[in-house]
């Protein structure tokens, strides 16, 4: 991409939960932003969204959104990025896109910076950003990998509502209003009541019994880390928590791998922080993890029913880590070559 001192940025999905992050996050991280234009649906025109201390107007997503755009960064759901990213390659942008719709694609980059960056290279206008749970799975589990080879995973996740979006940090908020008020609730945006309970359900379920989500988990990891052989096994619940998603981990390594020599190993891993104290009640919880930008992780055990295994707890915010953080990393090793 060519070098300038600053950048003609789109946002695409501006007005949602991740779109709304990626602002602030290319605001407080300094990104070299030269123009901002922020786009979604036809419902935002007239709203405006906040960057530098300005407003900035909302306009519609169109196919003459992106002339003049160097970077795009798409969070507006598959079908806008299926329609809308070859359009912006078309006028001269590289994209990062935070939907399912590229990711499986072996021409195009799925990249999370601390295991795959220089995956970056092979772009040919479209970089995909993982899905969220993934995200955090890889950044944990790459350093083990490095030294010891996970052979297998086995992964049950408890996944906040704003993976959903917006409308279902409402639907939470609104259920557990009417529930303490004795009233009763309207399940909108997921099939069940959501406050107070927990759904084994992310996305659509599949032919093979596995939620779409779980399958994302398998597939994206093998990508990321580039080893077909890992056998990956995952189980994706949402649960009412708004915002940072926790994950269960059990990994099978060839080599031996002790807890101790895995909590040293990720202490000093990128974008790794490990809380591990147990008995002071010290291990990653999802509240303290909301607005950060490290990937938690604690619990690190050894697995005593096999030889070579560990269990460990991983905790992350989904719309910085998860989604947003991880896509303007990428547009940061863009334009750092
Ligand atoms: N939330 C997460 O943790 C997470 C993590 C990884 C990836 N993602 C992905 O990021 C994307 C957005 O997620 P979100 O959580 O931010 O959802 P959201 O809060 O529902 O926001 C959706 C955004 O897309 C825009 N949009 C919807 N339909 C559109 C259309 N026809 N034309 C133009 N813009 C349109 C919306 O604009 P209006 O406000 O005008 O409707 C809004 O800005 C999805 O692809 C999702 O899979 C989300």
């Amino acid at each position: 991409m060519q070098k300038k001192d600053r950048y003609n940025v789109a946002v695409v999905g501006a007005t949602g939960a991740v779109g709304t992050e990626m602002l602030s996050i290319l605001e407080t991280r300094g990104f070299p932003v030269a123009t901002i234009r922020t786009l979604a649906s036809p419902r935002s025109v007239g709203k405006s969204c906040s960057f530098c201390g300005r407003d900035w107007p909302v306009d519609e997503l169109n196919e003459s959104s992106f002339s003049g755009i160097d970077i795009a960064l798409f969070s507006a759901g598959a079908e806008r990025s299926r329609t809308f990213a070859p359009v912006a390659v078309k006028s001269g942008a590289v994209v990062v896109d935070n939907s399912s719709a590229f990711r499986m694609d072996p021409k195009i980059p799925l990249v999370v910076p601390e295991v795959n960056a220089p995956a970056i290279a092979r772009h040919k206008g479209i970089i995909a950003n993982p899905n969220c749970s993934t995200i955090q799975l890889v950044v944990a589990l790459k350093p083990i990998h490095d030294v010891a080879r996970i052979k297998r995973i086995v992964v049950t996740t408890f996944q906040a509502v704003s993976g959903t979006g917006q409308k279902a940090m409402d639907e939470l908020l609104n259920q557990t209003r009417a529930l303490l008020n004795f009233r009763d609730v309207v399940n909108e945006v997921y099939p069940h009541q959501i406050a107070f309970n927990c759904l084994p359900h992310i996305d659509t379920f599949l032919s093979n019994g596995y939620s779409k989500e779980e399958m994302k988990m398998v597939n994206e990891t093998r990508k990321i880390l580039e080893d077909e052989t890992i056998g990956i096994t995952a189980t994706a619940v949402r649960v009412p928590v708004f915002r940072g998603h926790s994950e269960a981990i059990n990994v099978e390594t060839e080599k031996k791998i002790t807890a101790d020599q895995a909590r040293e190993l990720l202490a000093y891993a990128e974008g790794v922080c490990v809380l591990d104290h147990p008995a002071e009640n010290v291990y990653p919880l999802a509240i303290d993890a909301a607005g950060k930008d490290e990937t938690f992780v604690g619990r690190i055990r050894e697995d005593e029913s096999v030889e070579n295994g560990l269990n460990l707890w991983i905790v992350s915010d989904n719309l910085r880590k998860g989604a947003a953080l991880n896509a303007v990393q990428i547009a940061e090793k863009l334009i750092r070559g």
